[in-house]
C-alpha cells in the first residue's frame, strides 16, 4: 500500500501514511515555481506507484482542490494502480444534498459521480446527511471524527457538550459518551446562508463550561448564536469544537463570542488541534 496526498491535506497524509506504516509518494503541484499564470491546477507524481493500493487523500474545498483531486486520481490510474482508495477528509457541496427548487443541481450527488470515477472505495468524514453515500456508485463510508474530537474534549475543561442544532445532536451525543460528559442540545432556525436564530430553551449551564460541537463551522454564525445564548444563561466558558473548519466570510468576527476555537485537520487551519488520522487510518485497515 502507498499514500499520495493532495496539496489541501498533505500533513493528514502524511500522518495517515505514518499510521499505517505505508510508503508516502510525494508529489509535485508546479510545473514552473508559482504555478501557472492563469491558476490551474498541475500535479506530477514523483515516485513510482506500481500496481499497488494506493490511498488517495484529498479534501475536495474549495473547488482548484476537487480539481487537483481528479488529476491526481487520474494519474495514480495510468500509472498502474489496482486499487484506489479516495480520502476525502471533507466532502465539499455535501451540504446541496437535494433538489430545493425545481431545476436545481443536486451538487452532492454530482461530486459523487465524479468523484468515483477512478475510486474502488470512498472514506469521508462528518458528511452534512449520510444518505449521500448512497449517492456514490462506489462503496462508500463515513468515519466518526468524534473519537479524535472526543480525545480533546476529555482532558479539557469541559463540563457540558452542547449541539447547537438538530442535525449535531448524533455528533454532541456520540462525542460525549466517548469523553465521558453530560450532553444537551438546542433547536436552530436558519433565516439565510448567514442569519440564524435559536428557540428559547433554559440550559442547566450557569457556572458551567460548555463545549459546542458541530460537524462544521462555515461563517461561524450558529456557533456565535449558541455561544452568545450560553453566556446570557450563565456559562463560565464557552468553547467551539468542530471537525471541519472552514472559517469563511466573517467567522472571526463571529467566533470572538467563544473563549476557545477547536478543529480538526480536515481542513487545515491555525485552529487544527485535534488529528483525525488514527480515525482515517483504522478504518483502511478494515477495509480488507
Ligand atoms: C448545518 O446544518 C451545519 O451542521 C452547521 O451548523 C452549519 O453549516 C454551520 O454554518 P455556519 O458556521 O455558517 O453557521
Amino acid at each position: 500500500m502507498k499514500v499520495v496526498g493532495g496539496s489541501a491535506s498533505l500533513p493528514l497524509a502524511r500522518a495517515i501514511a505514518r499510521e499505517l506504516g505505508a510508503p508516502y509518494v510525494d508529489v509535485s503541484f508546479e510545473r514552473h515555481p508559482g504555478g501557472f499564470p492563469d491558476g490551474e491546477r498541475y500535479i506530477r507524481l514523483l515516485g513510482p506507484i506500481g500496481s499497488d493500493h494506493v490511498v488517495l487523500v484529498q479534501t475536495t474545498y474549495p473547488d482548484p482542490n476537487l480539481v487537483e483531486y481528479l488529476l491526481l486520481a487520474d494519474a495514480i490510474r495510468d500509472a498502474g494502480a489496482r486499487r484506489l482508495t479516495a480520502i476525502i477528509p471533507y466532502f465539499g457541496y455535501g451540504r446541496q444534498d437535494k433538489r430545493f427548487l425545481d431545476g436545481e443541481a443536486v451538487s452532492a450527488k454530482t461530486m459523487a459521480k465524479h468523484i468515483a470515477a477512478d475510486a474502488d472505495e470512498l472514506l469521508t468524514m462528518a458528511i452534512h446527511n449520510p444518505d449521500i453515500l448512497s449517492m456514490f456508485p462506489i462503496r462508500a463510508r463515513e468515519v466518526s471524527g468524534m473519537p479524535a474530537l472526543a480525545r480533546y474534549l476529555k482532558a479539557a475543561d469541559v463540563d457540558l457538550i452542547l449541539a447547537p442544532d438538530d442535525g449535531a445532536i448524533r455528533h454532541a451525543k456520540e462525542s460525549a459518551t466517548l469523553a465521558g460528559k453530560a450532553w444537551d442540545h438546542l433547536d436552530k432556525e436558519r433565516l439565510d446562508s448567514y442569519t440564524v436564530k435559536v428557540k428559547p430553551k433554559a440550559l442547566d449551564v450557569r457556572g458551567k463550561s460548555v463545549a459546542i460541537v458541530d460537524d462544521v463551522i462555515s461563517t461561524g454564525g450558529t456557533i456565535a448564536t449558541a455561544a452568545r445564548e450560553l453566556k446570557a444563561q450563565g456559562a463560565r466558558r464557552v468553547s467551539a469544537v468542530c471537525v471541519h473548519g472552514l472559517f469563511v466570510g466573517k467567522a472571526d468576527e463571529n467566533l470572538t463570542a467563544c473563549d476557545e476555537v477547536v478543529s480538526t485537520d480536515t481542513v487545515p487551519s491555525p485552529h487544527s488541534k485535534v488529528s483525525v488520522a488514527p480515525e482515517f487510518a483504522a478504518a483502511v485497515r478494515s477495509l480488507g
